[in-house]
């Protein structure tokens, strides 16, 4: 297989993308949205696939049983903004679901949101992670995805991460572009990794009774034992090893999956200097992050 080069950082109103989140930005921008829609949004690398293959549980778990042992969670829950390489664009992908609701996923920053999802009202749910171990899952990341930026050393990777010189850009304008939205926007439900690493079970009833479901305890448990990072880790359906933009060699996909493992990469100077720039960037007191549980 011919891989294609590794793409450029550009700046696209003014957050940085590759082309491959924006060569289809006409046809993704007038994607139509229905109302039982449902869109995950999340910077990359915040828990995204977690949060997917829970809300995949949760509507289609009992009903069609098969989805979970054949098809592989990108394909189940599409990624909108993407144009594939190797595949149907996300756009495509999303329009031809076959399931009511369709959940869809995307990592753009709140002001790239088709506007149809606002008309319809759609259910948004967001996921957020600390900027220290989202930023060390995101270096890894693009260390074994080939459609990602090449990421450099970890030092120079940090410098562009704080400086918003990643795809989608900003970590910062991300998570408080979202939270903004909320205070307007009722029909988003703001979650964090953190939390939902403490306590699964406890987010998974918050998110239920966000998306007016009710499953049975029974149900509840069989999707959080599913959930767990090992079963996650060694489940070819969801731990991304039959993707073919992931060298899962180079680094997996599910890789630890821990609050605090930044502390393995940060070095004390990168951590006085990266909390310097946080307290700077991070003003807003009511979002508050956990970077330790
Ligand atoms: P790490 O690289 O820190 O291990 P996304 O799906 O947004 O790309 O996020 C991937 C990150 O979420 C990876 O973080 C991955 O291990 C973690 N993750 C995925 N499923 C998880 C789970 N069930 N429990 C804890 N972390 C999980």
């Amino acid at each position: 297989m011919d891989f294609p080069p590794r793409p450029e950082l550009f700046d696209f109103h003014g957050v940085s993308m590759t082309h491959y989140f924006t060569d289809l930005w006409d046809r993704v921008q007038t994607f139509k949205a229905r109302p039982d829609d449902i869109l995950i949004a999340t910077y990359p690398k915040a828990g995204t696939t977690w949060v997917s293959y829970i809300l995949d549980l949760l509507y289609f778990g009992q009903t069609s049983p098969e989805r979970l042992t054949s098809i592989p969670i990108y394909d189940r829950v599409p990624f909108l903004d993407l144009r594939d390489v190797f595949d149907k664009s996300g756009v495509e992908q999303a329009e031809n679901l076959p399931t009511s609701p369709r959940i869809i996923k995307t990592h753009f920053p709140v002001q790239f949101i088709p506007k149809s999802f606002w008309e319809q009202n759609c259910k948004i749910v967001y996921v957020a992670r600390n900027a220290k171990d989202n930023v060390v899952s995101y270096f890894h990341f693009d260390r074994m995805v080939v459609t990602e930026p090449d990421p450099g050393d970890w030092n120079s990777y940090l410098k562009r991460f704080m400086e918003g010189k990643v795809a989608f850009g900003s970590w910062y304008d991300h998570v408080n572009g979202w939270w903004k939205k909320k205070q307007t926007y009722s029909n988003l439900h703001y979650m964090f990794y953190e939390d939902m690493t403490e306590d699964c079970a406890k987010e998974l009833d918050k998110l239920c009774s966000f998306l007016g479901l009710s499953p049975s305890l029974e149900e509840k448990k069989q999707i959080l034992g599913e959930v767990q990072f090992d079963n996650m880790k060694y489940n070819n359906m969801v731990n991304y090893s039959t993707s073919l933009h992931a060298n899962v060699k180079i680094s997996p996909f599910m890789r630890k999956g821990k609050v605090g493992d930044w502390k393995n990469h940060f070095t004390v100077a990168q951590n006085e200097e990266f909390d310097e720039d946080y307290k700077r960037k991070m003003k807003d007191p009511t979002l508050h992050f956990r970077s330790e549980i």
